[in-house]
């Protein structure tokens, strides 16, 4: 199947694997763009050498194309940004942050930039801005949101951007995916649906807690303080609604968040850590290579 997407990463199916903080390494990546899709190395979590690692793995584990995302909100993301400058990765996504600032270097250097958006205004800001494509993500999606829909996004957005836009967020099986192109999207990144793949070093604990789950155990927290992340209840995101809806500071919100999402993604604690992950539950039944997972997305496409 071919769009703009699909010729401008030079990939088979337009699917991107989302980048996922601390999650999504050389192996994962490269396993999806072995199988035709576009894997990403997420830095979120991580230092400016693992990156560089990675991605001198991934050219080792692949001859396709994968990107590396960045988030915009870490510490460390100039470092992050000057690794990539050096190792020029095919392409980049950005999360959490304004990348603007960022588009004109990664352009001259011949890095395909993708940043991730929640409304048609950041998504017309970008386009200005020069990016080659844009993410646009719902708030069905795991992890950091924004307040509209998939659907609603890509309404609003698609009929006044024109260059090749992505839909995120809750997009888990071949009949999300034909909805997304439907719509106009030229391509979708998938995060959750990879989260409980094979090459995924998410803690195994992780995988079943979310195999387990269906619809309505997912919850969004830091809604009140427009931090809103989404992932599956349990004693920690109970306690944390508690303190969040007694109109605990910001500040105090904010803390304990602090490393919760390590504790669940690495230790494997699916009670006092935080599983991010999108809404679309019910579609994420089994552990599946990657390459088994994009087929079952494309097949009869
Ligand atoms: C566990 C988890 C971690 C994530 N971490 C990041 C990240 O570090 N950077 C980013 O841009 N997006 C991040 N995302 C968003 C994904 O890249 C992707 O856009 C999203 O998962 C798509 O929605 P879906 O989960 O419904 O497929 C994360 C999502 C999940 C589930």
């Amino acid at each position: 199947m071919q769009t703009r997407l699909t010729k401008l990463l030079d990939i088979q199916y337009p699917i991107i694997q989302g980048g996922m903080a601390a999650i999504t390494d050389a192996v994962i990546a490269s396993a999806v763009s072995n199988a035709g899709g576009a894997g990403i190395i997420g830095s979120g979590g991580h230092d400016a050498k693992w990156v560089k690692e990675q991605i001198a793995l991934a050219r080792q584990l692949t001859d396709k194309t994968f990107g590396v995302n960045i988030v915009l909100a870490a510490e460390n993301k100039d470092e992050i940004i000057e690794v990539v400058c050096e190792e020029r990765p095919t392409f980049v996504t950005f999360g959490a942050g304004n990348p603007i600032p960022y588009i004109e270097r990664l352009k001259n250097l011949g890095i395909i930039t993708i940043p991730v958006v929640a409304n048609l205004k950041q998504a017309k800001n970008v386009e200005a801005a020069g990016v080659d494509a844009l993410v646009t993500e719902g708030m069905e999606a795991g992890g950091h949101i924004g307040r509209q829909t998939t659907l609603s996004l890509l309404t609003n957005v698609i009929p006044t951007i024109q260059i090749p836009v992505i839909a995120a967020g809750g997009i888990a099986d071949q009949r999300g995916f034909k909805a997304a192109i439907a719509m106009g999207a030229e391509g979708v990144q998938i995060g959750s649906a990879f989260l409980i793949s094979e090459e995924c070093p998410a803690h195994i604990n992780v995988k079943k807690k979310i195999i387990e789950s269906t619809d309505m155990d997912s919850v969004v927290l830091g809604y009140t303080i427009r931090h809103d992340v989404r992932g599956i209840r349990n004693r920690f995101t109970d306690d944390y609604l508690a303190l969040e809806y007694s109109d605990a500071p910001r500040e105090a919100l904010k803390g304990k968040m602090k490393g919760v999402y390590n504790k669940a993604f690495l230790d494997g604690d699916v009670e006092n850590g935080y599983i991010e992950v999108g809404q679309s539950l019910n579609a994420l039944t089994e552990i599946l290579p990657c390459e088994q997972i994009i087929q079952k997305l494309v097949k009869r496409i």
